[in-house]
């Protein structure tokens, strides 16, 4: 099967494939037994995306056990932060913590170019996966957005309400675009290094652009992500870029229109219907079950499956997926059964 052919990339492009892709946001994870039993033996959370024998392992886990149409490459969003020199941890059942970043003379301790050093461990991942792949799976590298990075940066961790970082972003926005610009500048450093080690497709996860205001939205989600998207196309032009602005209702289609990304990873609260009209269009689309759907199993999730594939499949152009990652309370057997119900409505179809 040669790279053009994968399914994963043919719809990325806007193309039919044989099959429709599937794979699955946090497919390795705390879902899984043998994740929880490889995590048990890293030093923890960071030591275990740092070390190319584990993360290889818990990238390719997943796919043995179903038969999705990629893998992800394991790591997680704030190791460009910790890259950059801020101090990151993970807090067993709490998440991830950082001291956070005060003002602007915090950000003249960041530093990019040691970055690259810092972050060969992940590479190294990505080259090993690619070479054990098995045929017509794709290898999908990715990175947070800028806006999201930052929220985590200037929060120091998870937040309800961000104020940290829109006091900056609303009250200093040219203070604050420093922070966004090195951000960009270190996402296209870490993404282009992904792709050289061997990464087919990148995702920009924006989990947290949903908190923005309209013009907010256009300075901190979609400038960054198209400038990325920009430099990255410039270099790899055969790469998909899809961008996923979690939760950002309206302005998903001006994201779509103007992010420059090929695709458009989709949160569960957009119908089918709407997603068909609005986005598709524009971009291919991915998406968008919702994870407590897969939480909880049994005929209505088939169901929203169907439904999903039923009205997007034939569109081409359509990534199967959840609306957000795998939640760790998942049964893997529904994973199975999603897979399998994917499949079925291929089988359907002709
Ligand atoms: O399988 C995959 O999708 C690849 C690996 C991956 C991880 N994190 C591993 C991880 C990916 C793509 C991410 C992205 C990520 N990380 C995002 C964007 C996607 C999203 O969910 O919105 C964000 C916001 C983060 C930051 C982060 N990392 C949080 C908030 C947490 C704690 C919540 C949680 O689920 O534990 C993490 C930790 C994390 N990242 C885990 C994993 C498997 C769990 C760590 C553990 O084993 O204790």
């Amino acid at each position: 099967m040669t790279e053009t052919t994968k399914p994963l990339l043919a719809a990325l492009r806007g193309g039919h494939p044989d099959r429709t892709p599937i794979w699955l946001m946090r497919q390795a994870g705390r879902y899984l037994p043998e994740y929880r039993a490889l995590r048990a033996r890293a030093n923890g959370f960071l030591d275990l995306c740092y070390t190319p024998d584990f993360a290889t392992e818990v990238t390719l886990q997943p796919l043995r056990r179903f038969d999705l149409d990629a893998a992800i490459l394991f790591s997680d969003i704030l190791v460009v932060p910790h890259g950059l020199g801020q101090k990151v941890w993970f807090v067993e059942g709490e998440g991830p913590k950082l001291e956070p970043l005060t003002g602007t003379a915090a950000l003249d301790a960041l530093d990019l170019s040691a970055m690259a050093e810092k972050l060969k461990p992940v590479y190294e991942t990505a080259a090993r996966v690619k070479a054990a792949l098995p045929a017509g799976k794709a290898l999908i590298g990715f990175a947070g957005a800028p806006w999201t990075v930052a929220t985590y940066m200037l929060e120091g961790g998870s937040s309800r309400d961000f104020l940290k970082a829109k006091r900056w972003a609303y009250g200093d926005p040219d203070g604050f675009q420093r922070l966004i610009d090195l951000l960009v500048d270190a996402t296209v450093q870490h993404l282009e290094a992904q792709i050289a080690a061997g990464a087919e497709a990148v995702q920009i996860f924006d989990s947290w652009a949903g908190a923005l205001d309209e013009d907010a939205f256009e300075r901190w989600t979609v400038a960054p992500i198209r400038a990325i998207a920009s430099r990255i196309r410039a270099n790899h032009p055969d790469v998909p870029i899809t961008g996923f602005p979690n939760r950002a209702g309206t302005l998903y289609e001006s994201f779509a229109l103007h992010a420059g990304v090929d695709a458009v990873s989709v949160d569960p609260t957009w119908t089918v219907e709407t997603i068909a009209r609005r986005l598709r269009p524009h971009v291919a689309v991915q998406g968008n079950l919702d994870p407590g759907r897969l939480v909880a199993g049994g005929p209505d999730m088939i169901r929203r499956v169907r439904a999903i594939c039923d009205r997007l499949a034939p569109m081409g152009g359509f990534v199967f997926n959840l609306g957000h990652g795998v939640l760790p309370s998942t049964n893997p057997d529904h994973v199975a059964q999603v897979v399998e119900a994917v499949r079925a409505a291929d089988a359907d179809r002709v």
